[in-house]
């Protein structure tokens, strides 16, 4: 179809277009699942609020629907790396308070104080942010980054008092409000490793020297979701929370069951082909695979172009209940499963049959910890990199109602580390 005649179609027929695109593939987001999940993580922080990390299009879930239902679930603010990412959550109409930490000069820090997004601090902004509050006649809420060891963001600490300085002048000019004060963690996904005690230990005397400077914050935060699971002492006042808001664990040794979580995104699509090969048939591209007896191809139309990893051949795609691992190399739209010997009447049921790439992983189905591990990397990759190519389709956008408080509390109190 030309783009013309695109242009020129209906309602109804780009409606009808919408609903074949999800039927035939798509990443059907579960919102009850991240309900689920952000009402652990309230019950588990508490006294401290949840912040759901939404950055990265809700780590791909979906920005807009994944701050909503995690704001009915009860987080009580939202993270993103980019204004862009922030401004986008305002224009949804989303008015809950909004941390934007990651920044070039050519951010928009006029149209975040515009519209009350706090800006995380490193130190270099402060005097860009300053200026866009003076602009727009409104102080700039801010949050200071101190750089407790994972040497990326944040002030070092040998620079914090100067930064506390400036930040405290220009909030006596009530030209922005310290309303934070946060850290990030390097190794919180590995709970035996030392650092994350002498990261919190850096973290406590920043803290104790803003106070001596006379900050007065409203909140101090540092936590991630590994840190919010295994380390109490982490909480302070909020945590940060993305991975789990999505159902997945951040531990290597404990699955998303374990810790009480349930994966939010599934990986759906119908197979392609199904078709009767020869014993040493190749598969697809270097026909670096060729089937070992009489055989079946399963055609699976996913590929690194809607996000799959080209390097994850032998994840795992799940058919009529069977999990069968990738074969051959991923090309960009495609990649085939070897079903095995089946009858020819067999293979033309399957044509068509629903394959899972990934999901919550009930009934031993495939998760995106399989592929996480079949591409070498971690789950936070896996649904990330899910293109725009593959349709999201939410379920479940009403919330049922609440759980009793007390039996959230339990649940969760079970499930973490
Ligand atoms: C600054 C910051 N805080 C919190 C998070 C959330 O981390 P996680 O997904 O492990 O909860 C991230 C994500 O990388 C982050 O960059």
């Amino acid at each position: 179809m030309t783009y013309e005649a695109a242009a020129d179609i209906g309602i109804g027929e780009r409606a009808s277009i919408a609903k074949s695109a999800v039927l035939e593939r798509s990443a059907v987001i579960d919102l009850e699942a991240v309900r689920h999940n952000v009402r652990q993580f309230v019950a588990i922080a508490s006294p401290a609020a949840v912040m759901a990390v939404v950055k990265a299009d809700a780590y791909g879930h979906g920005a807009v629907q994944v701050a909503r239902a995690a704001l009915d679930a009860g987080a009580a603010w939202l993270g993103v790396a980019h204004i862009s990412e922030a401004l986008a959550l305002r224009a949804a109409g989303i008015d809950a308070p909004l941390l934007a930490w990651l920044h070039t000069h050519e951010s928009n820090f006029q149209a975040a104080v515009a519209a009350g997004i706090d800006v995380g601090i490193s130190g270099w902004e402060l005097d860009a942010v300053v200026a866009a509050a003076r602009e727009q006649e409104r102080p700039a809420r801010v949050h200071l980054k101190v750089d407790t060891g994972l040497g990326r963001n944040g002030c070092t600490i040998a620079d914090w008092d100067q930064l506390l300085g400036q930040a405290m002048d220009y909030q006596d000019q009530g030209l922005l409000r310290v309303v934070g004060i946060f850290s990030h963690l390097a190794v919180a996904d590995e709970p035996h490793r030392p650092e994350t005690d002498e990261q919190l230990a850096v973290f406590r005397e920043a803290i104790a020297m803003a106070e001596d400077a006379g900050v007065d914050t409203e909140v101090r935060h540092i936590a991630n979701t590994p840190a919010t699971l295994s380390r109490p002492d982490s909480h302070f006042d909020l945590v940060r929370v993305g991975l789990g808001v999505y159902g997945l664990s951040p531990f290597e040794g404990a699955t998303s069951a374990e810790l009480g979580l349930h994966p939010a995104m599934t990986v759906r699509t119908l197979l392609s082909n199904c078709k009767k090969v020869p014993e040493g048939q190749g598969v697809s591209y270097g026909l670096n695979y060729r089937t070992s007896e009489e055989s079946t191809l399963g055609l699976v139309p996913l590929g690194y172009a809607d996000g799959v990893p080209r390097i994850g051949t032998g994840g795992p795609v799940r058919v009529n209940g069977v999990n069968y691992p990738v074969v051959g190399r991923i090309a960009m739209d495609q990649m085939v499963i070897d079903l095995g010997p089946l009858t020819p009447e067999a293979a033309a049921e399957l044509r068509g049959a629903e394959a899972v790439m990934f999901g919550d992983g009930s009934d031993h189905g495939p998760t995106a910890d399989d592929w996480a591990a079949a591409a070498g990397t971690n789950n936070y990759e896996i649904v990330t990199r899910i293109s725009q190519r593959v349709p999201r389709s939410y379920v479940n956008e009403v919330p049922a109602q609440p759980a009793s408080p007390a039996g959230v509390a339990a649940e969760a109190k079970a499930g973490a580390l």
